[in-house]
């Protein structure tokens, strides 16, 4: 269901009460990478955009010093009282709101008496960014009602740093970013090393886009997560006994030979090498783009892909099975999995008119070879996060 204005204000008159004063509504979408994936806490290249689907906040001050919040996805309304430090509640959804609440009091910006009711039409856990889209949503509304005036670059780095810090997930920037500067039509070319940034309009033609959800149950994807971070933080301090560099972007792939060179151990070097690729195709596939040369896009999302299975595994059977039976079916340019892995969502490019089989066939060979449920999405891109009401 798409957030409705009234809608959400009439459920949060239902559940604070008092319908004399206005609340006020913040908006934040989720996202998908089209290419460039585990790339960002390399300092690589990455290129996501914005969805039309996203979490909505409906949000109040009060007099009284306390936080009350309560979401229509999630059961567990909590009452907190306003403080200059927060800590996790175990499992609840509230920290990642929370998180950010505790990152402005950290910047001596407490926040003030606060009802905020949230809703999500992202589905959770699926690597569209559902966590990244609430923390952002808070961190602009919160900006706003304590009238701070951050710029939208520092709000990414405090979402960022809630995740990291408040809910245990090492993540990167590029989430947070792209859910905070998300432009219709366009996915953005950020630079994760310098944070610099350009958007590129997503001109597709009669192509469409389609999100396909594993609907695998979400395992051990943080830790797992974490270890290819401590991989590729080894494989930086073993080159650099040869050649001093901070992070492996700074390697092209004409220095693919250090890797032999350097690092002993095949897994390791299996991480590294997928990454310095990942970055030579990310900016390849951009440049593609530019040239409405959509093949070639294609093509280097099916490598990425392959390299995400072989190289960095972090694939498992539910996004093989839709990326290598997907890319059989006729009309797909190109595909593969999106996010942190291991489940969640893969993103395909498709001939407009073969999208409706490409749905069909995939969803009942996939139920087929997993006894899994895929759930597909042809999203609009949208806008980043801001008030919309
Ligand atoms: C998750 C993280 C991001 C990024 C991707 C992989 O979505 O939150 O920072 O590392 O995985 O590209």
């Amino acid at each position: 269901m798409k957030a409705d204005i009234n809608y959400l204000k009439e459920e949060f008159f239902r559940k604070f009460g008092d319908r004399v004063k206005d609340p006020v509504i913040f908006y934040s979408p989720g996202r998908v990478n089209l290419i460039g994936e585990h790339t960002d806490y390399n300092g690589g290249f990455v290129f996501p955009c914005a969805l039309d689907f996203g979490t909505s906040l409906v949000a109040r001050k009060i007099e009284k010093p306390e936080i009350r919040l309560s979401s229509l996805n999630f059961p567990g309304d909590i009452v907190i009282p306003v403080n200059s430090v927060y800590t996790p509640l175990l499992g609840s959804w509230t920290n990642y709101p929370v998180g950010v609440i505790n990152e402005f009091a950290k910047k001596g910006i407490p926040a003030p008496g606060l009802e905020l009711l949230f809703y999500g039409d992202i589905p959770n856990g699926a690597g569209l960014s559902s966590s990244a889209s609430i923390e952002m949503v808070m961190a602009v509304a919160l900006n706003e009602l304590t009238a701070s005036r951050l710029e939208t670059m520092e709000l990414v780095k405090m979402g960022q740093k809630a995740e990291n810090h408040f809910v245990g997930m090492n993540c990167g920037i590029m989430d947070q970013f792209a859910v905070a500067f998300g432009r219709k039509d366009h996915a953005i070319n950020l630079n994760c090393d310098t944070l610099e940034y350009k958007y590129a309009p997503l001109q597709l033609g009669s192509r469409r886009l389609i999100i396909t959800n594993t609907n695998k149950r979400r395992g051990l994807t943080d830790s797992k997560y974490n270890e290819r971070r401590a991989e590729c933080e080894k494989a930086v301090e073993l080159i650099s006994s040869h050649r001093k560099i901070s992070n492996l972007s700074e390697l092209t792939v004409s220095d693919l030979w250090l890797l032999d060179k350097c690092i002993p151990d095949e897994v390791v070097r299996k991480r590294a090498k997928h990454v310095i690729t990942e970055n030579a195709r990310t900016l390849n596939a951009i440049t593609a783009l530019e040239k409405n040369d959509i093949k070639t896009f294609g093509r280097l999302m099916n490598e990425s892909h392959d390299s995400l299975c072989t190289d960095y595994e972090v694939t498992g059977v539910e996004l093989d099975t839709l990326v290598y039976e997907g890319r059989r079916l006729p009309g797909v340019i190109g595909t593969r999995m999106t996010g942190a892995g291991f489940g969640g969502c893969t993103v395909s490019v498709i001939e407009g008119e073969h999208a409706d089989a490409f749905i069909e066939k995939l969803g009942a060979v996939y139920t087929q070879k997993t006894g899994l449920t895929a759930d597909f999405y042809l999203p609009g891109i949208g806008d980043g996060a801001r008030r919309i009401s």
